[in-house]
């Protein structure tokens, strides 16, 4: 069999330090916390430990918004703290990889202040700055968390470029300096053992120069200039210049976080011979129930364009690049909330989103808590949201003379705070997150739904996972296979087939209340059952296979000769 590189054959565990655990009792999760629950992470049978940010920030983004790449922010500890940890994920066989965020720096960041001290200031090139147009922005931009996408600053009289909030300048990567101070950062972490970087907004690294105004969105004067943007084609050199003076030579891994690709655009991220980029995290393949870019109209599932959208990657990418597999993160509501059925069928339908998913081609990256099947935390007030995205997207709705009852429904189900309530340990105070008061609120069923207590059922969605999670390991079909979705049309069935020479597997699920009944596609009779979240399957005598609500299993058969 080919051999596979080390984080083709890995599963990836995403920490959100501030909710995973706190060490030393201030409400906010640290770096010692995930320290301390490492022999947990290791439990899962995992190799890669993700943390997203833990640098000096003033928190306008979720860490997102760096002030100080080289430093820890005292929130979550030292450096010392962070040594440590790195030393504890490598001391128990794991990888360590951290978030870069390159696009875009705090506006706290001492190169920030100093351009906007004085426009002469080597720094001030480090930014974007335009003259206005007409007494206006020098372009009808969209901030992808609303509004304009420039900001005036009066003393220069300029604006400045912010892709995200106002509080995240977006960097100049087309001044050789930006892209030197770059590689010295990820060096000196790599200096410190880091195994590998998740690129944050990677591929918004060039933007057309001139601006261009575009369509407005409806009832907004700004519009989504993604065009002009996302994916263009100095992006590649910037990719070829990270992975030869860096990545290559370090060794180092790249999971980057893109969006609005097109074909082509992913092959040539991906592909091994380019020398770019090893995985892909394809941001739009979860906007799949909302109207367009718009997260907060959500939509029911479509499970047709679902399996479409995974069906297309696993085709443009087989042999030609490697993606990462996921069903949440930070900025996304719980997976079982969203997909499954959160009350009756909570535990079976996390574990057949499970086998739905991890067994496509490509990287799994669980995110903390996914592993328990944990819910949206079901918030009685919006005074318990924290996430600019939420709170600008509820100031505007209640602008436009919306209910707060409404928005209230829509941050529980949508908001990327969703995934950041505290992970629920047990069910102690404050759900074993910290002995002190949480920086946010605990889930509501947290004293139903923890690891401690699904550490100790057999049938716990925390064991199904670890079942899962050793059985794909080394497996050719789940590693080289060529993925083919079966009855792509149907609203509730998610079946697939992955094929190697050596053997093949079939995941079937139902992504429904109701038992449906499908045939067991040929060949498959006989076949190993390797997972499955409701016991053996049951197949009549004609070879019909009678799903239960929300079931889900794997067989593998092994290719004739
Ligand atoms: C993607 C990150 O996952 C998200 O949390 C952040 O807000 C944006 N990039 C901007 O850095």
């Amino acid at each position: 069999m080919r051999q596979p590189k080390w984080w083709q054959d890995a599963v990836v565990y995403q920490v959100y330090p501030r909710s995973f655990y706190d060490a030393n009792g201030d409400g906010v999760g640290d770096l010692r916390g995930i320290t301390e629950k490492l022999d947990y992470i290791a439990s899962l049978g995992v190799d890669v430990v993700w943390s997203c940010p833990f640098f000096v920030s003033p928190w306008a983004d979720g860490g997102y918004d760096i002030a100080d790449y080289r430093a820890v922010d005292p929130a979550f500890g030292t450096m010392e703290d962070f040594e440590a940890l790195v030393a504890g994920v490598h001391a128990r066989g794991m990888k360590f990889v951290m978030d870069f965020v390159g696009n875009h720096t705090s506006d706290e960041h001492p190169w920030f202040q100093a351009a906007l001290a004085d426009k002469n200031s080597p720094y001030h090139d480090y930014y974007t700055f335009r003259p206005g147009k007409d007494g206006r922005e020098p372009s009808n931009w969209a901030s992808i968390f609303g509004g304009s996408a420039w900001e005036y600053v009066p003393a220069l009289d300029e604006y400045y470029l912010h892709l995200f909030a106002k509080k995240q300048p977006d960097l100049n990567w087309e001044n050789p300096q930006v892209v030197e101070e770059v590689l010295s950062i990820l060096e000196f972490w790599a200096d410190k053992g880091v195994d590998g970087y998740r690129l944050d907004a990677i591929n918004y690294l060039y933007k057309e120069p001139g601006y261009p105004d575009v369509e407005p969105l409806p009832g907004s004067p700004y519009g989504f200039a993604t065009a002009h943007y996302a994916n263009k084609p100095r992006v590649h050199e910037h990719f070829r210049t990270l992975r030869s003076r860096v990545m290559g030579p370090r060794g180092l891994s790249t999971v980057a976080e893109v969006a609005y690709l097109d074909d082509e655009t992913a092959r040539g991220y991906a592909d091994p011979a380019r020398g770019e980029l090893d995985m892909l995290y394809l941001f739009d393949v979860l906007n799949v129930d909302q109207q367009g870019f718009d997260k907060f109209s959500p939509l029911p599932l479509d499970l047709p364009r679902f399996k479409q959208a995974l069906a297309h990657w696993q085709q443009v990418l087989h042999g030609h690049g490697w993606l990462a597999l996921f069903l949440g993160n930070h900025d996304q509501p719980r997976a079982v909330s969203r997909f499954g059925d959160e009350g009756r069928y909570r535990a079976r339908s996390a574990k057949m989103l499970a086998n739905a998913m991890y067994f496509l081609q490509g990287t799994p990256y669980l995110y903390q808590g996914e592993e328990l099947g944990m819910t949206n935390p079901h918030y009685t007030s919006l005074s318990q949201f924290k996430d600019v995205e939420a709170l600008d997207a509820l100031r505007a709705g209640l602008a436009r003379g919306e209910s707060e009852q409404h928005w209230l429904e829509l941050l529980n189900a949508r908001s990327r705070d969703c995934g950041r309530a505290p992970f629920s340990w047990n069910d102690g105070p404050a759900a074993g997150f910290t002995a002190g008061t949480p920086w946010m609120d605990p889930c509501a069923d947290a004293a139903q739904i923890n690891a401690a207590a699904e550490e100790n059922d057999p049938d716990s969605v925390l064991n199904f996972y670890r079942t899962l999670i050793r059985v794909r390991k080394g497996r050719p079909s789940v590693l080289w296979g060529r993925t083919d979705f079966l009855v792509p049309e149907d609203p509730d069935l998610f079946v697939y087939t992955r094929t190697a020479e050596e053997e093949a597997l079939l995941s079937v699920n139902n992504f429904s209340g109701e038992e449906r009944h499908f045939p067991l596609p040929q060949g498959f009779a006989g076949g190993e059952l390797l997972l499955s979240n409701c016991g053996a399957p049951q197949l009549d005598e004609e070879g019909v296979l009678t799903l239960r609500p929300w079931e889900g299993f794997v067989l593998l058969r092994k290719q004739q000769p």
